[in-house]
């Protein structure tokens, strides 16, 4: 999407949709005052009537605009005009560009960049503007014989009464290299299971590497897994077809030898449950198991287009978890990269299985901070639903972080505690642990799971069971947790560490 950043009068804007905000209690915003002067009052009268009252969220389209250079108006309420919180500006941001693309519009030009937030600059609310419209444009048909022939969003204009556009310009170009990455988990996550196995994982991380020079990828394969001890991880592998992948991406943007951010991402392409195996409702979402990997693809995307002073590097342990009679059983015992020793005793708690030999795979790079983001467990869900992604960590000054950037993009994180005393739900008759805790605090035994493969970094954990896809009607990757992810690592560029 091209989006240009720009002053000028808003009933003088040649386009198939102008954007104006009208304010709680019926109060015209600036532009829209303009607007109503030009169409003769007919906001004003629309507002007095009750069509539109200036609550955030409201939308009203109008389908003529005689009297201004555009073919319509889209009335979009815009709350309390001496400051609305960020995430109600997030979400009015969201409302106009869904409407606007809903209608197959091909450009629109929007008067919100000047709306006043709380505790939040111009750079931010282009930023968001340009998230909001190019994650609405998204669109995956890839799968349908027939493409959608309704037009696409193409082009956007932030209008504004700003006296300087460059801090806005320059977060909407960050914002469109951000939305690169965005477009690229979510056409990953969105991939059936057949159409993205391991493999395809890989592809995509080589295509990566080709693309951009500051990358360099790796993809190791079964025998050099085998050779380096990732019983654990090719315990999973070893029922279905698919051959698993460990797949590396190292982004040296820092010249100088500063340790990495690593990023290591749950790659299942498809989760059956194993011999353990899921119930048949709802399984075909567990071609989402895979939502950490995209994610982890799409942050080295932009990370590497907006050319970031930062090292980054992930890594996407890959496989399917499918029941075969090579598939391992419930009492299995594996033995992980690390030396531990692991009883099997649910073959659908296979996240971890991968992570811990990934995990113990990372502390090759000598990381600063290692970050994994895993679709990693059902109970995640029912503790936080799909507001927040549960975080975990055994560095308190990480956790913080992290809770800030995801406070600060609005793709947030809820701490979960990570105690010793739940360790003992791991004990096992047979081997060092088992890999499953119980019924109770699922969430957080699987990450003392985890930790017992981290203990020689800092580490933090983010379960994105709830908040990687939507369910129902709009059923499809979120995207998250990228922006939460981009907004960590774009601070710590800034700050240069
Ligand atoms: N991929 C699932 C977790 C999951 C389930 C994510 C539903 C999103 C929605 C994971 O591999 C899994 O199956 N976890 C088990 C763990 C249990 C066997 C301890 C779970 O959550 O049921
Ligand atoms: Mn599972
Ligand atoms: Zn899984």
């Amino acid at each position: 999407m091209d989006i240009s950043v720009k002053r000028g009068h808003p009933a003088e804007q040649k386009t198939a949709c102008l954007i104006v905000a009208v304010h709680a209690g019926k109060k015209l915003s600036s532009a829209a005052a303009t607007i109503d002067t030009a169409l003769g009052g007919t906001l004003s009268k629309l507002c007095k009537r009750g069509d539109l009252t200036g609550a955030v969220g409201e939308t009203l389209m109008l389908h003529e605009a005689n009297g201004t250079a555009a073919e319509r108006v889209l009335l979009i309420g815009g709350g309390k005009a001496e400051g609305i919180e960020a995430a109600e500006f997030q979400s009015l941001a969201q409302k106009a560009a869904r409407t606007v693309v809903d209608a197959g519009l091909r450009n629109a030009v929007a008067c919100l960049a000047d709306l006043q937030v709380k505790d939040r600059d111009a750079g931010w609310k282009a930023a968001q503007l340009a998230l909001a419209f190019t994650g609405a444009a998204y669109r995956f048909d890839q799968m349908k014989s027939k493409p959608s022939r309704k037009p696409l969003l193409a082009k956007l204009t932030l209008l504004t009464e700003a006296s300087r556009t460059s801090v806005a310009e320059a977060a909407v170009t960050q914002a469109l290299g951000m939305a690169e990455g965005l477009a690229l988990t979510r056409d990953l996550a969105n991939l059936p299971g057949n159409h993205c196995p391991p493999r395809r994982l890989a592809e995509a991380a080589r295509a990566l590497g080709k693309a951009h020079k500051s990358l360099k990828v790796t993809v190791l394969e079964r025998a050099e897994m085998q050779k380096l001890g990732m019983g654990s991880l090719l315990a999973v592998a070893q029922g279905s077809a698919e051959a698993p992948k460990l797949i590396t991406l190292e982004y040296q943007g820092d010249v100088a030898k500063s340790r990495p951010v690593v990023l290591v991402g749950k790659g299942v392409t498809f989760d059956s449950g194993g011999i353990s195996i899921k119930p048949g409702p709802g399984m075909d979402e567990m071609k989402f198991d895979m939502c950490g990997a995209a994610s982890v693809l799409g942050v080295m995307k932009a990370v590497a287009t907006l050319g970031l002073k930062i090292n980054v590097v992930g890594v996407i342990p890959a496989v399917e978890n499918m029941p075969d009679g090579n598939a391992i059983k419930p009492g299995d015992v594996v033995t992980s990269m690390s030396g531990q020793t692991i009883e099997i005793l649910n073959t659908d708690a296979e996240g971890r299985l991968i992570l811990c030999d990934a995990l113990s795979y990372a502390a090759r790079f000598e990381p600063d901070v290692v970050i994994d983001i895993a679709t990693l467990t059902g109970a995640c869900v029912i503790a936080l639903g799909s507001h927040a992604s549960g975080l975990l960590s055994n560095h308190d000054p990480l956790a913080e972080e992290l809770l800030r950037a995801g406070q600060r993009s609005g793709d947030r994180a809820w701490r979960l505690p990570l105690w010793e005393d739940y360790q003992k739900q791991l004990d096992s008759n047979f081997a060092d642990m088992a890999n499953v805790g119980g019924r109770e605090a699922g969430t957080i035994t699987a990450a003392c799971f985890l930790a017992r493969f981290t203990r020689s970094y800092r580490w933090a954990h983010l379960d994105i069971a709830g908040t990687a896809w939507h369910s129902g009607k709009a059923k499809g990757a979120s995207g998250r947790p990228v922006p939460l992810l981009m907004e960590f690592i774009l601070n710590r560029a800034r700050r240069g560490s």
